[in-house]
């Protein structure tokens, strides 16, 4: 049976740590839709694009080919998965993701991929745009403070030098872009089961919504 779980939520509410955990232990397919977003704003500000110029986003999306292999992510046969990580294509990601045709894109390469074999996907508008037939759709939420702390705590990890203040400000303008833009904008898909987060640790959300797949697995 093919089993597609939509995880959507906020900048920093836990979506991928989530994602790539369920796909583990389910041993399934784990897709980041961001990292296709954060592929094609990197690719525009490569190529001197403005990204307030939706034309001339759209114009250069054939240029892009977007490739997954591994978990490893190629932008026209370069891998660039750690390229995409910092909080500068964050902001580029929340600004291509304005463009329809970019979406367009994306959802396609989400779609298909997703046919192929069970997966988890982490996004914004997994369960209400992409995939709004998912078997599973979950919408995780933190309060904006604990989210930048944990992205704080997260590229402190990986050895970057991160201001905690400039964290909190790009969240909540990214939350401000996706929540407000007209297209696919951030919201739980009506029948989205809503977890907040902001004081439970991995283990517990962990939990919480393998109970979730498991109640809707045996109600089937
Ligand atoms: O990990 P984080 O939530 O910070 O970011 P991300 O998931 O990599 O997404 C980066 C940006 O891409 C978001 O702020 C959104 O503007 C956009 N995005 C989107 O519009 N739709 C999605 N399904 C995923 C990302």
């Amino acid at each position: 049976m093919l089993i597609r779980i939509a995880i959507d939520g906020p900048a920093g509410s836990g979506k991928s740590t989530m994602a790539k955990i369920i796909a583990n232990k389910l041993k399934i397919n784990y897709l980041d839709s961001g990292a296709l977003y954060r592929i094609i704003g990197y690719y525009c500000v490569k190529n001197n694009i403005d990204l307030e110029d939706k034309k001339s986003i759209k114009d250069i999306l054939p240029q892009i080919k977007i490739d997954l292999k591994d978990h490893k992510y190629f932008l026209n046969d370069e891998e660039i998965s750690e390229q995409i990580r910092n909080a500068e294509s964050g902001n580029y990601a929340s600004m291509v993701a304005k463009v329809p045709e970019v979406r367009e894109k994306i959802n396609q390469i989400l779609r298909t991929m997703s046919q192929e074999m069970s997966t988890v996907i982490d996004g914004r508008d997994i369960g209400t745009v992409v995939i709004p037939d998912a078997e599973i759709k979950i919408f995780l939420t933190a309060s904006v403070e604990e989210r930048a702390k944990r992205r704080y705590d997260e590229l402190s990890e990986k050895g970057k030098k991160v201001d905690y203040k400039s964290i909190l400000e790009q969240i909540i303008f990214r939350d401000k872009a996706d929540s407000s833009r007209s297209i696919a904008p951030l919201k739980p898909a009506e029948e989205a089961i809503k977890i907040n987060t902001t004081n439970m640790d991995i283990e517990e959300v962990t939990k919480k919504i393998i109970e979730i797949i498991k109640e809707k697995n045996h109600g089937n």
